[in-house]
């Protein structure tokens, strides 16, 4: 099971190193823990983290360095030994309009720079109401699943579905379970079996110590990507255990 706590565009200097602090009283027998403070932010929590939570960047560039305002590329964090970076998140695609081509650009340099990645997908609340969720996650996960460099060592799935990412309204334990098996069954349509069952796809969207454990348990989900709750330290650490 593998943990993640997304803070996002979050938190001052002195918040975010009090919040590594309290971080490194997390149990993390069992559970792989990944947090992902903003790129301003990474060296100095780096430096305050101890080895049982691992670095992750919220974003990366497409193509190396180079003339990129504004981007951080792979290959940069690979040198600051930041080990994961979360691309594809519906922030990025809605705000940034980050579309599919892109994403899988970004997605294999970084994987071609040496970084662990955690992909999102997800559908809107009008899509899940047509009835295209698997359809709409599916057509996110075209171009990634083509990238020779996709494997599952390498690449975490995040499904979050859009309509409950910061809304409080989470997904059903049978809403997840429904569709973290469509896309694991996908998945294995696509590369092999071996490849969809080594894959594991976390649960994103209003996580919180309340409905966790109930996530946790089911089969297809092998994690969550957090984001609000990660920013309060008991809360994540009752998230990360119920993984355990
Ligand atoms: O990356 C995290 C997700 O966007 C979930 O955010 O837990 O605040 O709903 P949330």
């Amino acid at each position: 099971m593998i943990v993640g706590g997304n803070w996002k565009c979050n938190l001052t200097r002195a918040k975010a190193l009090e919040l590594a602090e309290q971080l490194n009283e997390l149990d993390t027998t069992d559970v792989e823990v990944v947090v992902a403070p903003v790129a301003l932010h990474v060296p100095l929590v780096q430096a305050k983290l101890k080895r049982a939570v691992s670095l992750a960047a919220q974003n990366c560039g497409f193509a190396g360095n180079g003339a990129y305002t504004g981007e951080v590329s792979a290959e940069q964090l690979v040198a600051l030994e930041v080990p994961w970076v979360i691309i594809g998140h519906s922030e990025r695609r809605t705000h940034f309009r980050e579309d599919d081509d892109l994403l899988a650009a970004k997605l294999d340099d970084a994987l071609k720079a040496g970084l662990r990645v955690i992909f999102c997908v997800g559908e809107s609340h009008a899509e899940r109401a047509a009835g295209q969720t698997v359809e709409v996650c599916v057509r996110q996960l075209a171009g990634v699943l083509r990238l020779p460099r996709f494997t599952p060592a390498r690449v975490v799935l995040a499904y979050e579905p859009v309509w409950a990412i910061g809304t409080g309204l989470v997904a059903t334990p049978a809403q997840a379970q429904q569709t973290h098996a469509a896309l694991r069954a996908h998945v294995a349509r696509e590369r092999s079996a071996e490849v969809a069952a080594r894959l594991r796809i976390q649960y994103g969207g209003s996580v919180s110590a309340a409905n966790c454990a109930e996530l946790a348990a089911l089969p297809d989900v092998d994690g969550f990507l957090v984001g609000g709750a990660s920013l309060r330290a008991a809360e994540f650490a009752t998230i990360v255990r119920s993984c355990a």
